[in-house]
């Protein structure tokens, strides 16, 4: 799916089910995580404005995502707690360039790669979550995910060609399979 190099079990949800506080705790930090990536891609690049224009809407959507997870978290007698960095996020971040245009060509990547992983995985939980309210909710926030992927690679355009887009995506979806395929010890949306 979406530029992904692998493909989450169903049996992925069977696994974190049980422990679903603890995954809209997770998934709630990575709705901001995503609102603040957007936000350091505007900071970086506020002087190209067809580049930074796009990534308003993102930030607002993704700070919608993340005050609504905090409402279900509410809504089940649960607040939001600080966490450490996931492995996932981290390891990917490494993998940017630092020179550019490579490092911009890079944050899109990898932000398109976990656009793509978070619509696979809140698809996952749509269709196998026994609770139908939370099964519902995944379902309702899937689109702006895979709009949020295609952005990105489309934002990318802006400073490399097609082909050098196509074949670093592939590098790092490549790095991504093999880092969500390592796991997290705790029950994280990317893990
Ligand atoms: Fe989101
Ligand atoms: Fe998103």
């Amino acid at each position: 799916m979406l530029s992904l190099k692998s493909e989450t079990s169903p049996d992925w949800v069977a696994r974190l089910e049980p422990h679903m506080d603890e995954v809209l705790i997770d998934h709630a930090h990575c709705e901001k995580k995503a609102a603040g990536t957007a936000m350091n891609m505007i900071f970086s690049y506020v002087e190209h404005p067809e580049f930074v224009v796009p990534l308003t809407e993102v930030v607002e959507e993704e700070l919608l995502h993340f005050r609504q997870v905090i409402e279900v978290l509410v809504s089940r007698g649960k607040k939001l707690v600080g966490q450490p960095q996931s492995s996932y996020g981290r390891r990917l971040s490494a993998l940017i360039r630092t020179n550019e245009p490579d490092k911009v060509v890079d944050r899109c990547c990898v932000a398109a790669l976990i656009e793509a992983r978070s619509c696979e995985r809140f698809t996952l939980l749509r269709d196998h979550l026994r609770d139908p309210r939370l099964a519902d909710f995944y379902g309702t926030l899937l689109e702006s995910e895979a709009r949020h992927h295609a952005l990105y690679l489309r934002l990318a355009e802006h400073f490399a060609t097609k082909d050098v887009i196509r074949d670093r995506l592939e590098e790092l979806a490549q790095e991504e399979a093999s880092i969500v395929a390592d796991g997290d010890p705790t029950p994280r949306l990317h893990s």
